[in-house]
């Protein structure tokens, strides 16, 4: 039900008054962020059904729960690998074998938004490091995508974009989410942006792409997109699935056998 509730929510934003929330926010990118560099973020693909993920494989993609429809074998989604720009040759398109999607997951505030797709073949790109304890789940991260520059806006961008968010305490996210009606689980949830004056955000097509934290001169993954409401609202930061918190199921299931699953 209050799963529910936030996807009305979303819809109605989106539905709102397009053009003007860009107009206002000249600031309009990932959603206040600028164009990553073409090879920074090598490991970040985008998915045929709008979401993003990122390659923790050669042959496997973290991304969402809410991005993918259950645990089975499928071929239907299509992996866009190697690329920043969505338009260029450069890109690999590999198809999906199978996905594993978090056991209990019901709607993304009540956690647990994860899963892991299993492609067809390996790709010859980097992979992102994830963490191996909760030491990198605070501070200042990064993150990324090709999703909507502005709350008003569905329209995509060909170029990644990204942008710094500052994380907010789990006590906080959760007196103002339970305030609006939703469950913010602090246990598996990582809540981040701009606080008092918003503006930085994820938003809607960031979805499945990465939190991230440099450390020791490398990218690690401490969170995936999973929801907000509408985007860069001051008071309302985004919400991103804290991989630390299911490392070990994220990592079992990248042993994912598709010949053991159902079609
Ligand atoms: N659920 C959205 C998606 O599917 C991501 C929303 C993130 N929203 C936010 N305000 N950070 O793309």
């Amino acid at each position: 039900m209050r799963a529910a509730l936030l996807v009305v929510t979303l819809l109605i934003s989106v539905a709102g008054p397009a053009g003007t929330a860009q107009a206002v926010d000249s600031r309009a990118e990932i959603v206040g962020g600028v164009q990553a560099g073409s090879h920074e973020f090598p490991w970040v693909v985008r998915l045929s059904n709008g979401c993003s993920g990122t390659l923790v494989r050669q042959q496997m993609v973290l991304t969402a729960a809410h991005c993918v429809k259950r645990t089975g074998k499928t071929s239907s989604i299509t992996v866009t690998a190697g690329t920043s720009d969505l338009s260029s040759s450069r890109g690999v398109d590999v198809r999906s074998v199978a996905v594993e999607r978090a056991s209990g997951f019901r709607g993304v505030t009540d956690g647990r938004d994860w899963a892991v797709i299993k492609l067809a073949k390996a790709v010859d790109a980097p992979v992102v490091s994830l963490p191996s304890g909760s030491g990198l789940d605070g501070g200042t991260f990064t993150v990324v995508g090709w999703g909507s520059t502005s709350e008003g806006s569905l329209s995509q961008q060909r170029h990644l974009r990204k942008v710094q968010v500052p994380a907010v305490s789990d006590s906080k996210c959760q007196d103002i989410y339970s305030d609006e009606g939703y469950n913010y689980v602090g246990s598996d949830m990582i809540c981040a942006g701009e606080l008092s004056r918003g503006g930085k955000d994820s938003c809607q097509g960031d979805s499945g792409g990465p939190l991230l934290k440099r450390h020791e001169s490398r990218w690690v993954q401490v969170g995936i997109v999973s929801w907000g409401v509408g985007c860069g609202r001051a008071g309302f930061p985004g919400v991103y699935t804290q991989v630390s918190h299911f490392i070990g199921d994220i990592e079992n299931a990248l042993k994912i056998d598709e010949s053991a699953l159902a079609n």
